[in-house]
């Protein structure tokens, strides 16, 4: 049977992760799998994370299980810091833990898929296990243009697919920290996009995995929230891997908006059984220790301080490379103005071999750096690395 079974290639992004580990050179610079790094390369376990591992260890009671929602108190902490204020919009939206983002994207999409949703209008570039994950579920995936070739985000080609999308599809959007472009919706056109949906009556799925490390906490909800004001309807997966730094215990949360409770309810009796047929239940650890920080007010204090420092030495970083003007013909200045952990370059595939093969500087395929995966130390070497191939 198994003869049967054409071979894969490893999913690209995550291949990088062992061609680094097996380059030998010292001055070697990982700019691939998008996570957090120190000014010494590190990526550290979370102080406040630490701290509520340990009382996780003294205080639990109990490993039985909790069924396909998860931890619901880890589910409702977060709302606040989600939604604002009136976090369930009146009993409206209500959700259930996932492992990582990645969990809560599927879920969102199938569950879609489940509701008739043929079609998904997605920006491209995206994160490229959203197509990933349409095509396993065998979604149709109707892109259009992100951005702009000056940076920015192209509004007519998002408020195009909303308009067009239809009722058997759906539009899905990056709340925030666009990956990989790291190029985000203003205000404004938040504003417009949101408007865009109501008039539509097209249906919103919004993944955020990255809040807090864009603008800030509240300023990267702030397009989420003015899309959730309009519309009847929505759903949102969210990530806890990054900005608790959890990548590797899979803390996730898929969230409904609903037209009132009932409609809520039966979308969570559809949502609880594609879980349990998927997963049965998520991964406990991480989601209990973000509901400790979120429950403890110095806990969460120190959490927000370090995610506070993330988010300032990535716009060092940006600032840096955006000073810098130039690498070759590659233009740097719009980076100062993009946000989160990418940003993409427009360079050949040829180039990010040589990259690769001549310096040691690892990044995705598509041109896609991880920002945090550059220094003060290390910047200089990029910089003079970029301009010598991308001539
Ligand atoms: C990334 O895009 O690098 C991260 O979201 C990690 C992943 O799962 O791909």
């Amino acid at each position: 049977m198994l003869d049967r079974l054409d071979p894969q290639a490893p999913d690209a992004l995550l291949a990088l992760i062992r061609l680094y580990a097996a380059d030998s050179r010292s001055d070697k610079i990982d700019l691939g799998v998008g996570v957090y790094r120190t000014e010494d390369g590190d990526t550290p376990v979370f102080a406040a994370i630490k701290a509520a591992e340990q009382r996780l260890v003294d205080e639990q009671d109990s490993k039985s299980y909790l069924g396909p929602e998860g931890d619901m108190g880890f589910v409702n902490a977060l709302m606040p810091y989600i939604f604002g204020g009136d976090p369930t919009r009146g009993g409206r939206i209500t959700g259930m833990q996932t492992p990582g983002g990645t969990g809560a994207v599927r879920l969102a999409l199938a569950l879609a898929q489940k509701a008739g949703v043929k079609r998904i209008h997605m920006g491209v570039p995206s994160w490229p296990n959203h197509a990933q994950i349409l095509a396993d579920l065998g979604l149709e995936l109707v892109p259009f243009n992100h951005a702009n070739t000056d940076g920015s985000a192209n509004l007519d080609a998002v408020l195009g697919a909303i308009n067009g999308a239809g009722d058997d599809a759906a539009v899905l959007l990056h709340a925030c920290c666009h990956n990989p472009t790291g190029i985000d919706y203003t205000a404004d056109q938040w504003d417009a996009i949101a408007e865009a949906f109501a008039d539509s009556g097209t249906f919103p799925i919004i993944d955020s995995a990255y809040q807090g490390l864009g603008q800030g906490l509240e300023e990267d909800a702030a397009g989420l929230r003015a899309v959730l004001a309009k519309v009847p309807e929505a759903f949102i997966a969210y990530s806890c891997d990054k900005n608790f730094g959890q990548y590797r215990d899979r803390v996730g949360a898929f969230y409904v908006l609903a037209q009132d409770k009932a409609a809520l309810d039966t979308a969570f009796s559809n949502a609880n059984a594609l879980a349990r047929a998927c997963w049965s239940m998520p991964p406990d650890h991480g989601g209990a220790a973000v509901r400790i920080i979120l429950r403890d007010p110095d806990l969460t204090k120190l959490w927000v301080a370090e995610l506070d420092q993330m988010r300032a030495r990535m716009r060092q970083v940006r600032d840096a490379l955006a000073n810098a003007g130039t690498a070759g013909r590659i233009d740097l200045v719009p980076l100062g103005t993009q946000n989160g952990l990418f940003a993409m370059l427009p360079v050949f595939k040829d180039e990010v071999a040589a990259l690769r093969d001549d310096h040691g500087i690892y990044m995705a395929g598509s041109g896609r750096i991880n920002i945090a995966g550059l220094t003060q130390g290390n910047l200089p070497k990029f910089i003079a690395a970029l301009a010598s191939v991308a001539v």
